[in-house]
């Protein structure tokens, strides 16, 4: 029998309704007890003291690029990453080469995980064959190859016909549709946010009404089908105040926010930097603060990292060809929470975006640290600052606007099914 007890930690844990100093006791890949001063024989201690114990963050967007984009990621370094950056379980997109559209991919993409990746690995399915926007795909089929969720992400749906059906089909599988909300015709070749930004440095702007209308759309389409839309990636003002009036009214719909989209602005493009560019795009000032003030009162569900990792020599190419996305795995953690520190958020509510909500939105287990789960946990110091150089994390590519940033907050430990898979001192130890 294995156990690990980790001690005297501040237990965060939103699913519970717990924030207090105690124990967390694993056994045999399970959350065996939790409480104050457990006393227990004959396990592996962890000492948490002054540190923030967690349930395993879940990211629900993420690229990680195999099969097929293996030059830029793959499942082993990407679940190295995400282990590094406190996420014991990971969404990951449908764009990949081929496009994950059939059963067969979706079990490749599961037999990988299974032998090369510490973090669990949820596969997204494209909700049309070929990310074409055209033709469903086979939705009951890919649920039962062990698909969570459908997207055509990085490209939007843009048949209202095609979108209406792909909604309800849904519904027959009970997993949600996660849709990349950006109108086509409206971002019209724009490759960053449009505004006096893109004025002044030249460049095509990306409306953020190409966003509205999409979402708006969407959202009407969810309401008349009754199924389960989930936004991804909010970033504007616009967008956030449809979704809260939408949930209002009654439609089911969830949201998440990136860290980049919380916490930049357009202004990190100022010197052409590839590294800052991201669709849908960074957005204005009052852009960001809308998301911040969304995701505090509950609009939007979610922290989505939405990692999306690209080759340096894609990345040095002129800012209107280079790729959009930026990793995120790694710096996550201390990014978002600037959003404790300015007390956007408290660590409970800031918790509960990183691991109840998206657990539930994609109906899996975890996101909790309920006696009898999984034992999936991340521990971290709010406090530490480090250095962030990608080159020394696990990712294969380095495409962050955070590289050379000093940083608070530090993930610790991760532990996935009871077993330490990172140690910061020690690095990802599978
Ligand atoms: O910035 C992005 N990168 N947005 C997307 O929707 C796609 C993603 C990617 O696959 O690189
Ligand atoms: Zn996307």
């Amino acid at each position: 029998m294995t156990r690990i007890w980790i001690r005297g930690g501040r237990v965060i844990d939103p699913a519970n309704d717990r924030d207090e100093v105690c124990d967390v006791l694993l056994e045999d890949g399970r959350v065996a007890a939790v409480g104050p001063a457990l006393s227990v024989d004959d396990a592996e201690v962890v000492d948490a003291t002054g540190r923030w114990v967690c349930p395993g963050f879940v990211d629900l967007h993420t690229h990680l690029r195999e099969p097929g984009q293996e030059y830029k990621e793959d499942i082993a370094t990407g679940g190295r990453a995400a282990v590094a950056g406190g996420f014991t379980a990971v969404a990951c997109m449908a764009n990949t080469q081929p496009v994950n559209d059939d059963p067969a991919t979706t079990d490749f993409i599961l037999d990988r995980a299974r032998s090369d990746s510490p973090a669990k690995v949820y596969p997204v399915a494209a909700a049309t064959k070929g990310l074409k926007g055209e033709v469903m795909t086979e939705m009951s089929a890919l649920v039962e190859a062990g698909a969570v969720a459908f997207s055509d992400d990085g490209k939007t749906i843009m048949d209202g016909g095609v979108m209406r059906h792909v909604l309800e089909y849904s519904r027959l599988v009970t997993a949600p549709i996660i849709t990349h909300a950006e109108d086509r015709t409206l971002v019209a070749g724009g490759v960053m946010n449009e505004g006096a930004m893109s004025t002044r440095l030249g460049l095509p702007g990306n409306p953020a009404i190409a966003e509205d209308v999409h979402v708006a759309r969407d959202l009407m389409l969810a309401e008349f089908t009754e199924a389960h839309l989930h936004v991804a990636h909010v970033s504007t003002q616009g967008a956030v105040d449809l979704i809260r009036t939408a949930r209002d009214r009654g439609v089911h719909v969830t949201a998440e926010a990136a860290p980049h989209h919380l916490t930049l602005t357009d202004e990190a493009v100022r010197e052409f930097d590839t590294h800052a560019k991201v669709a849908p795009p960074l957005r204005s000032a009052a852009d960001r603060d809308a998301c911040r003030a969304g995701l505090a009162d509950g609009t939007l569900d979610a922290i989505a990292t939405d990692h999306a990792p690209h080759a340096q020599h894609e990345k040095e190419l002129d800012f209107v060809e280079a790729p959009p996305g930026m990793i995120g795995f790694e710096t996550a953690v201390a990014v978002t929470l600037d959003l404790v520190r300015d007390r956007t958020l408290s660590p409970v509510e800031w918790v509960r975006r990183l691991t109840a909500n998206p657990a539930q939105i994609l109906n899996r287990p975890g996101g909790s640290l309920g006696v009898g789960g999984p034992g999936d946990v991340t521990i971290l110091d709010p406090e530490q600052r480090w250095s962030y150089d990608p080159a020394k994390g696990y990712s294969k590519s380095r495409n962050s606007p955070w590289s050379g940033h000093e940083l608070t907050g530090r993930v610790l430990f991760t532990l996935v099914d009871g077993k330490l898979v990172f140690d910061v001192e020690r690095g990802v130890l599978v």
